[in-house]
């Protein structure tokens, strides 16, 4: 090993946090250099009205905007250059990202492709972005992906099926702008389901190969976070529990941007590809399954866990406390009613030997604290099945 594989970085863009903070949206923008910004959202945010809100704030700042709407769940390469050919046609100068991690990440492909040309593929892999892309402001409604603080965007390759992963310092937002009265137009399903993506994010990241101490205070905050808040937030959209999960959610993807993920979002990935599932339900339904494997390589990390899930660990060895994770995972999962089976979501048992090939050469595998096998990654995947 050289010196230079013993370097630790921690990047994170300028965050605004509060209620009413999409209020700045426009002064964001403009402070970035705007004057015409490509809005990138989708059309459940335009029905929620918020878009309808953000182009009031564009407007009282004198900024001309364009909108691409065009996103869903899990977004397509396509997509990412639809949207660089209207920011293009238009001359736009600044993208600003309203939505969850779908239009967050079309946003970061936009970007990329922007000022880097090519296909959106040409990207796949770690730090494969030479050129500085256009001023970005990214505003979450979901408090799940943490993508408005991540240097990841995950983009489907439609012709391969497959999820590319595309991990650059140079797609870190400038700016996250977070109001977490957003989150209250979420249905209950998607709040459990994004704050377990959280979960998972905070989980991976504090045992990944690369925490460091400036990674691990706000995984383990997050974890708290969510154990307090998530349940609230999710049945009764109490502002307090959304404010909560709205923190949760930025700590914890502040810690994964630093210290990356682990084999949950390794086996997750080929299952958003191929099944186009939803992110959150996927990883809320792997993660006992492979923090239960995980254990033994991480085990004091574990017993921390344990404590911050709500467990009473003072008078337990290491062991024991770590042991009470993946129940706690799966009361949480129980209590806010998500699926428990890969086969309760459609997924067919003969594609798991292609699955298990495809997250073994995932990039999130790198960081676990163990790397599996193609045959024990299949093992994972049927006792999810
Ligand atoms: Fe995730």
């Amino acid at each position: 090993m050289n010196q230079e594989d013993y370097l630790l970085k921690f990047e994170v863009p300028e965050i605004i946090h509060g209620m009413g903070a999409l209020s700045k949206i426009g002064l964001c923008a403009k402070r970035l250099g705007a004057e015409r910004v490509l809005l990138v959202t989708d059309p459940g945010i335009i029905d929620a009205g918020w878009v309808d809100e953000s182009i009031k704030y564009f407007e009282k700042e004198d900024l001309k905007y364009v909108i691409y709407d065009n996103v869903v769940t899990n977004p397509r390469d396509f997509q990412v250059e639809e949207g660089t050919q209207l920011y293009l046609q238009k001359q736009c100068d600044v993208i600003v990202a309203v939505g969850g991690g779908s239009p967050i990440d079309t946003a970061k492909g936009i970007a990329t492709l922007v000022s880097n040309h090519g296909n959106i593929s040409d990207y796949v892999g770690c730090n494969l972005i030479t050129q500085p892309i256009p001023p970005l402001v990214c505003v979450p409604t979901t408090a799940g992906t943490g993508a408005d603080v991540s240097q990841f965007a995950v983009i489907t390759d439609t012709r391969k099926k497959v999820k590319m992963t595309i991990l650059s310092r140079a797609i870190m937002p400038d700016i996250s702008l977070i109001d977490p009265r957003l989150l209250q137009t979420k249905s209950e399903e998607l709040i459990a389901s994004t704050g377990m993506d959280t979960l998972t994010h905070a989980i991976e990241a504090y045992v990944s190969s690369l925490s460091w101490s400036l990674t691990d205070p706000h995984a383990i905050h997050a974890i708290e976070l969510v154990t307090e808040h998530l349940i609230p937030a999710a049945k009764t959209r109490d502002t307090k529990a959304l404010e909560g999960m709205s923190i949760a959610c930025l700590e914890a993807g502040m810690a994964f941007s630093n210290a990356i993920l682990g084999a949950v979002h390794a086996l997750a990935h080929p299952l958003g590809g191929l099944y186009d599932l939803h992110h959150g339900l996927i990883n809320s339904l792997l993660l006992p399954v492979v923090v239960f494997q995980n254990m033994e390589h991480a085990q004091h990390k574990f017993a921390k866990i344990a404590r911050a899930l709500g467990v009473e660990t003072r008078s337990m060895t290491i062991q024991e406390a770590a042991s009470y994770v993946p129940e706690k995972i799966k009361e949480l999962i129980e209590e806010l009613g998500l699926p428990t089976r890969l086969s309760q979501l459609g997924v067919n048992r003969e594609d798991i030997p292609l699955m298990a090939q495809m997250a073994q050469e995932d990039l999130c595998m790198l960081t676990n604290p163990y790397c599996y096998s193609v045959e024990e990654i299949e093992k994972l995947y049927k006792e999810a099945w």
